[in-house]
């Protein structure tokens, strides 16, 4: 039993948990993930499973994500992304709903299974589905020969590592890194996007990883506002395009492993219900980068005050405008609005990090949760 211990201590590497380890691991992981495919200065994008399938993403009418949890939130980032860099359209499903509706598939579909354990039950329906109607299916996994990488007819790696706390963080972050890598390349086969925008992309996931450790600097300050909140019955999560699914993401997080009820919404759905609930007991996090519809996450946030709602925003490093309003700032660093996700979720996956831990609950394995989902 004390042998057990010290080696999960050694495994754990000096953290408290697996997940904070995770947490701190993306800098490295994200490179990981790029290393090899990514090579800025040549301006190109090297990935074998899309190089060889090139002409099946190119003709397909569109492309269909399925996956559950984390992952889908990860495919939701990756459909405004694909949509904007390659102007193909994509529909993200629940595995689980997909698998039992009849959905209509053929063969000009491109299907993208994103999973992390590669076992989930869901996901593998959906795609056993989807290869039966003839559609093309590319898996996006983390663990290396699993069920689903095998069962699809071609892949990308995300080479996040093995993820042990059962709240996904790397791989959601390694996720995203890998489809927006795809989205690239078919921008470039494509011509959709110009050349300068393509090598300004490129060059700005390069950076990802030092931007993601400078993110991680905001550890103490999400540490400080968990304090303030730990005891909050609830908690919604705003954000507006790509920052949508970070909002998704961050409530999801929160709800797993601190049992706090969250919701998270489009910033401007917020007047079709949520803003009912806002009171001075409400903690609000905003998502509200520079770069992603600034001035109308600024209205949302005026709108909460007005309420006296809380509010936690996450923002551009420098920030004035919305640093007046909120009553705690977080500040990442600059990139564009299509990568920001990589940045925006550090802070929020750190703070429901610090929430759990005040709150004494199980961070690693929270109850009622699995990591993997083999049955239905
Ligand atoms: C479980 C895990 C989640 C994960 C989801 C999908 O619910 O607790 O963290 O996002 O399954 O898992 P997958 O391995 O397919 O990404």
């Amino acid at each position: 039993q004390e042998l057990k211990m010290n080696l999960e201590q050694i495994e754990k590497g000096g953290y408290d948990h697996f997940m904070l380890k995770e947490i701190f691991e993306q800098p490295s992981v994200i490179k990981d993930t790029y290393r090899g495919r990514l090579h800025a200065n040549l301006g190109l994008i090297q990935m074998a499973g899309v190089e060889d399938n090139l002409e099946k993403f190119l003709n397909a009418e569109r492309i269909v994500i399925v996956a559950c949890g984390t992952s889908w939130h990860a495919g939701l980032v990756a459909e405004y992304i694909i949509e904007e860099f390659a102007r193909i359209s994509v529909e993200v499903e629940y595995a689980s709903e997909f698998r039992y509706r009849n959905p209509i598939i053929n063969k000009n579909d491109v299907v993208i299974a994103i999973s992390q354990s590669g076992e989930t039950a869901d996901t593998l329906a959906a795609i056993k589905l989807a290869k039966e109607k003839g559609a093309f299916v590319f898996g996006v996994c983390n663990v290396v020969g699993s069920s689903i990488s095998r069962e699809t007819h071609a892949g990308a790696y995300t080479h996040a590592g093995p993820e042990i706390g059962v709240a996904s963080t790397k791989a959601f972050t390694t996720q995203i890194t890998v489809l927006a890598m795809i989205a690239l390349r078919l921008a470039k086969a494509k011509g959709t996007l110009t050349n300068s925008d393509f090598h300004r992309y490129l060059q700005e996931l390069e950076l990802i990883p030092d931007k993601v450790a400078e993110a991680l600097g905001t550890n103490d300050k999400a540490k400080e506002i968990a304090t303030i909140f730990k005891d909050a019955p609830n908690c919604l999560y705003l954000g507006r395009g790509y920052n949508f699914p970070v909002a998704l993401e961050g409530a999801l997080k929160l709800k797993e492993i601190s049992y706090i009820h969250a919701e998270g919404y489009p910033a401007a759905e917020m007047k079709h219900g949520p803003i009912a609930l806002i009171d001075e007991h409400m903690p609000v996090v905003v998502i509200a980068p520079k770069q992603g519809h600034y001035d109308k996450v600024v209205s949302n946030i005026q709108e909460i005050k007005s309420r006296s709602g809380k509010i936690i925003a996450v923002v551009t490093k420098g920030d004035t405008q919305v640093r007046e309003l909120a009553d705690y700032v977080i500040e990442i660093p600059d990139t564009s609005d299509a990568l920001s996700p990589l940045l925006t979720t550090i802070p929020l996956q750190l703070l429901s990090y610090h929430i759990a831990v005040m709150r004494g609950c199980n961070v690693d394995q929270p109850r009622n949760l699995a990591k993997s989902v083999t049955v239905e």
